[in-house]
């Protein structure tokens, strides 16, 4: 095979110091783990292979120049890491993504470099990509391209995780399993020592999901130390001891959870009801008459996202975020507390073309519907926030484009930096305050000059002001 490379493969293996990020991914998404085999297929030279041994997984690189034997064998999961986008034949490129997928008993993960490097990659054109001076082949792919792509050879369902990385899970019920884990992340059991802190793990179960547990949720543990108790003396204590508003709140919270899951698997094609993970069964069982009722509502739910002025109107009534004439903002850790309709945006948006790694607010479009990532690495530290990158995606054509203001010598800043967070949230009155004394400084008198950071300093030296972290002081005269 090596003969027949018509570009110089080998050399475009880095040597890698740290996890890559598809793997650093894969990690924190819970698909690596020490019960599982890796097969790194495309392993280069070596570096996630190195880097997941040291984490205790059962981990193999293959790799046709740096590691040719012995040959590769079937793996719970596959990763195929920057081989796709370096194969200048289309027709093997085809053939390689088939066998890793053959290869995968469980779940393959993809990864690929995408279309918004190329100003990265300089060279000429060759096939569908470009030859570079070292001899080296690009294709770069769009997002949409690489999922579209991985789906169609694959025949499987394809779930982004992040940007240029994507799931195909061999199994429907893990797919589903890994995009309920995304919508509703496992409610943190409180440890239990004894039954007494038993039966607080489980009143704290109840009063946050709406409703008992099945055995099979619980840890283990926990389960053990309540065996000794009849059923009904469990339903008593828990009955007696959780406070009824909280149990109802937290039914509404898993009836709007629920209806959430379905409609981004509406989205992302909906399975049976046996596909479902066990507890999202057990919800749909709690807290509706049945599933097709379940599914009915999602699926209203689904199509009102098409409604412009529905959506505006829960834009409006958001508790959390600030809105624009184009937009709603909302800081990660708000999130959850959109509106339904809104989380749902986000989700899709998040399904079909990944959530980069770094990310600190959320913008959602109000007209068209368009997500965007924004990063600001200094969002709590710094006062007026600077971007450092933009992720966006467009829901009606799938498009995704990023922007980076690293070498940007005058970056967008943020002001009224609690507007994007919960008014609950702990940092919200500190940066309140700012605001307020910003306001009487004078600062927002001139809305237009201040969006970018030459503007702001300039404005701030006019009003005679300096930030002392989140205070606002007379300058010192210079
Ligand atoms: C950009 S490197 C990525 C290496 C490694 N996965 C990483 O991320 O560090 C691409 C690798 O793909 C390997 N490769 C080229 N053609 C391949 C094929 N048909 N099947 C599997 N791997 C291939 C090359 O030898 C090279 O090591």
């Amino acid at each position: 095979m090596l003969e027949t490379w018509n570009s110089d493969r080998r050399r475009t293996a880095i040597g890698r110091t740290t996890l890559s990020v598809p793997a650093r991914k894969a990690l924190t998404d819970r698909q690596l783990g020490s019960d599982r085999t890796i097969l790194d297929y495309g392993c280069g030279r070596g570096g996630d292979v190195r880097a997941l041994e040291q984490l205790d997984c059962r981990v193999t690189g293959w790799d046709p120049y740096y590691k040719p034997e012995p040959k590769a064998e079937p793996a719970s999961v596959v990763l195929l890491t920057y081989v796709l986008n370096v194969i200048e034949d289309p027709a093997e490129r085809r053939d390689t993504l088939r066998r890793a997928w053959e290869l995968a008993d469980a779940l393959l993960i993809v990864s690929a470099r995408l279309t918004w490097e190329k100003s990265k990659v300089k060279g000429e054109a060759f096939g569908d990509g470009l030859l570079t001076s070292r001899q080296t082949f690009q294709h770069l792919y769009g997002s949409s391209e690489l999922r579209s792509y991985v789906e169609e050879v694959t025949g499987a369902r394809v779930v982004a995780a992040a940007p240029g990385v994507v799931y195909a899970f061999k199994d429907e019920t893990a797919r589903l399993a890994y995009l309920t884990q995304r919508i509703v992340p496992d409610a943190e059991w409180l440890a239990s020592e004894d039954t007494t802190s038993a039966i607080a793990a489980l009143v704290d179960f109840v009063e946050r999901r709406g409703r008992p547990p099945r055995i099979e949720e619980m840890p283990r543990a926990t389960a053990e130390l309540l065996a000794h108790l009849k059923p009904n003396e469990v339903k008593r204590l828990v009955r007696e001891t959780a406070d009824p508003h909280k149990v109802e709140d937290g039914g509404k919270r898993s009836t709007l959870n629920t209806l959430l899951y379905l409609a981004v698997e509406l989205f992302n094609g909906r399975g049976p009801f046996s596909s479902l993970p066990i507890s999202m069964q057990i919800d749909v069982r709690a807290f509706f008459s049945s599933y097709k009722e379940a599914c009915m509502r999602a699926d209203r739910l689904l199509l009102k996202l098409r409604d412009d002025g529905y959506v505006r109107g829960a834009m409006n009534a958001s508790q959390v975020g600030k809105l624009t004439p184009t937009a709603l903002y909302v800081h990660r850790r708000a999130l959850d507390r959109m509106p339904t309709i809104l989380r749902l945006y986000e989700h899709c948006a998040s399904i079909a073309a990944g959530r980069p790694e770094e990310w600190s607010v959320a913008k959602l479009k109000h007209q068209g519907r368009a997500v965007s990532w924004l990063d600001y690495p200094e969002f709590d530290e710094d006062p007026h926030p600077k971007i450092r990158s933009s992720y966006m995606v467009d829901l009606q054509t799938l498009e995704t484009s990023h922007m980076s203001y690293e070498k940007s010598q005058n970056r967008p800043l943020l002001h009224r930096k609690h507007e994007f967070l919960a008014p609950d949230d702990p940092d919200a009155p500190r940066y309140r305050r700012l605001t307020e004394s910003e306001m009487r400084a004078g600062l927002y008198e001139h809305p237009h000059l201040i969006g970018t950071e030459n503007g702001w300093e300039a404005e701030l030296v006019r009003c005679g002001r300096e930030l002392r972290g989140h205070r606002l002081v007379r300058r010192a005269a210079d």
